[in-house]
């Protein structure tokens, strides 16, 4: 496996690979979640890059960006073992050098949720998204359904902006226990650790009420929301919000059902979702 540093290597790498050419985009600290995506490029792409960078951009001030866990050796060693063919590592002055001042604004699937929450993060997801797919060219790139309003995300700058790749998606990887993969699971205390699947316990019970033919939104965001009232370390819910897979507004009956859930435990926040119709 080739690790590649720079904008220009990369770009001299991709001239030469063999089509159709894979991009598994990540932040490190992987797991078996991003190691999914690795092989569904693997699966249907005859070159498979895979990036490791810790977007700063998509933090805020008050976040984890300095706390977050870059474990760039043992990643490197999943990589060699999911058989990806490079590694594209570049540091934060190669994406973002003195004078950088060009920042992607988004609107639409951008905005609710996280986009609240987070002021600021989609525009430097989308930022760091396009200048990964201009810099590598790939015919297909890699997104988890775990981060469901970033792919709604992503979908959207690749049609406004015409970037031509096909957004690819791969279903949500889960701890037996429920628990969604996720590198910032490590932050979980003990006791924390052990209620956290109360989240995918919420979903699934308003997937069951959805499969049973409730339609109203209110009544499918109530019965994830009773799962999740009772656990005395979820110390907020941001949100339980079912809305529009693909626009992320408030789901009226049309379009795909996503119920999105955000909790904290203390100063860690729990992002999942699952698509009601779905299996
Ligand atoms: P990161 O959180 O490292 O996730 C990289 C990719 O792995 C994303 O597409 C994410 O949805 C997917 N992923 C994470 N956990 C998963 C799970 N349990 N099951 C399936 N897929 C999972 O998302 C980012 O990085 C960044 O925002 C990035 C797109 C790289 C831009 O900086």
């Amino acid at each position: 496996m080739r690790r590649i540093e720079t904008v220009a290597a990369l770009r001299r790498y991709i001239a030469a690979a063999p089509r159709p050419i894979g991009l598994v985009p990540t932040m490190g600290a992987l797991h078996a979640g991003h190691i999914s995506l690795v092989d569904a490029a693997r699966d249907d792409c005859r070159t498979v890059v895979v990036s490791i960078f810790v977007n700063p951009t998509q933090f805020a001030a008050d976040e984890d960006l300095a706390q977050y866990p870059r474990p760039i050796d043992r990643d490197l060693a999943m990589l060699r073992d999911s058989v990806a063919d490079a590694a594209f590592t570049p540091d934060a002055a190669e994406m973002y050098p003195p004078g950088f001042a060009t920042t992607i604004a988004v609107g639409g699937p951008a905005l609710p949720l996280e986009g609240a929450m987070r002021p600021g993060h989609f525009a430097g997801v989308a930022t760091v998204v396009a200048k990964l797919l201009l810099a590598a060219a790939p015919d297909r790139a890699y997104f988890g359904q775990k981060d469901g309003q970033q792919v709604a995300v992503v979908r959207r700058l690749v049609r406004d902006l015409h970037i031509p790749v096909d957004i690819v998606v791969g279903p949500t990887v889960r701890e037996p226990d429920g628990l969604a993969m996720s590198s910032r699971n490590v932050y979980l205390s003990p006791d924390q650790r052990a209620a956290a699947p109360a989240v995918h316990r919420g979903l699934l019970a308003a997937r069951r009420r959805y499969v049973a033919g409730e339609r109203d939104r209110a009544a499918l965001e109530a019965a994830c929301g009773q799962a999740l009232a009772g656990v005395r370390e979820i110390t907020r819910i941001d949100y339980v919000a079912l809305v529009d897979a693909d626009t992320m507004a408030p789901w009226e009956g049309a379009g795909r059902p996503m119920l999105a859930v955000a909790v904290r435990m203390g100063a860690t926040r729990l992002i999942d979702n699952l698509l009601l119709d779905g299996d």
